[in-house]
């Protein structure tokens, strides 16, 4: 079972975002998991004509916003499923979306992005020792690397096993992930080049879920 085949399970399972937000806005960012919860796209400081890049965009509803914004929005997926889903709910956005492994498309593409995001997307998912270095060669001098994810479980560092349920009857996809706690990040993105990083637990809103969101940002 490849990694492709996995997200393209995950895609069928999981819907696309709703057609309006809280605010009865049709497109939004959120960097959480939580609906009507957390920072904006102000976070990636970005400006009418300024070229961004989403790794793992899946259904492209953040990419979607930004385009709403003047921004000039491509995203990559190793999903076919999840570009298929992206280009049917967003027709007419132009949305530059891109079928492959993220880090294959860093190195092999020639633009310079303003600014390169990624929400619980490929950037959860791929190992910083090969996805940092590709980013910063991409991303032009002072733009913003941005991403968030679960925060990590205490202890657990590094390459941990994510899986994804198939069916009842057969046993899950597993992908892999790669977790740090916030100062570990902070490391690793200084050791790749990025300055002024910072990396916070964003908490999660009032209710039963406790867990909050890691979000990491950083400048090339
Ligand atoms: C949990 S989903 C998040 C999707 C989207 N960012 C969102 O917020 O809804 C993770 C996404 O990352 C994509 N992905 C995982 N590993 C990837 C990789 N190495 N290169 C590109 N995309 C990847 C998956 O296909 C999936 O669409």
């Amino acid at each position: 079972m490849t990694d492709t085949a996995a997200w393209d399970t995950y895609s069928k399972q999981n819907p696309e975002r709703r057609p309006v937000n809280a605010a009865g806005e049709t497109t939004w960012f959120n960097w959480t998991q939580y609906p009507d919860h957390g920072p904006g796209a102000e976070i990636l400081n970005i400006t009418p004509g300024a070229n961004v890049l989403d790794l793992g965009c899946g259904k492209a509803g953040n990419l979607a916003h930004l385009a709403t914004l003047g921004a000039h929005p491509v995203g990559v997926d190793i999903s076919t499923a999840q570009i298929e889903a992206a280009e049917a709910r967003w027709p007419g956005s132009k949305l530059e979306l891109h079928q492959e492994n993220a880090t294959h498309f860093l190195a092999e593409s020639e633009e310079q992005f303003d600014a390169v995001f990624s929400v619980f997307g490929a950037a959860w998912f791929t190992d910083p020792a090969a996805l940092l270095p590709a980013v910063h060669h991409r991303l032009r001098p002072g733009g913003v690397f941005a991403f968030s994810q679960r925060p990590p479980v205490e202890g657990c560092y590094g390459c941990q096993a994510s899986y994804i349920t198939h069916s009842n009857d057969e046993d899950p996809l597993v992908v892999k992930r790669w977790d740090y706690e916030p100062d570990q990040w902070k490391g690793l993105l200084e050791t790749h080049g990025f300055t002024t990083a910072t990396a916070r637990v964003v908490p999660a809103p009032p209710g039963p879920k406790k867990i909050g969101t890691l979000l990491v940002r950083a400048q090339g």
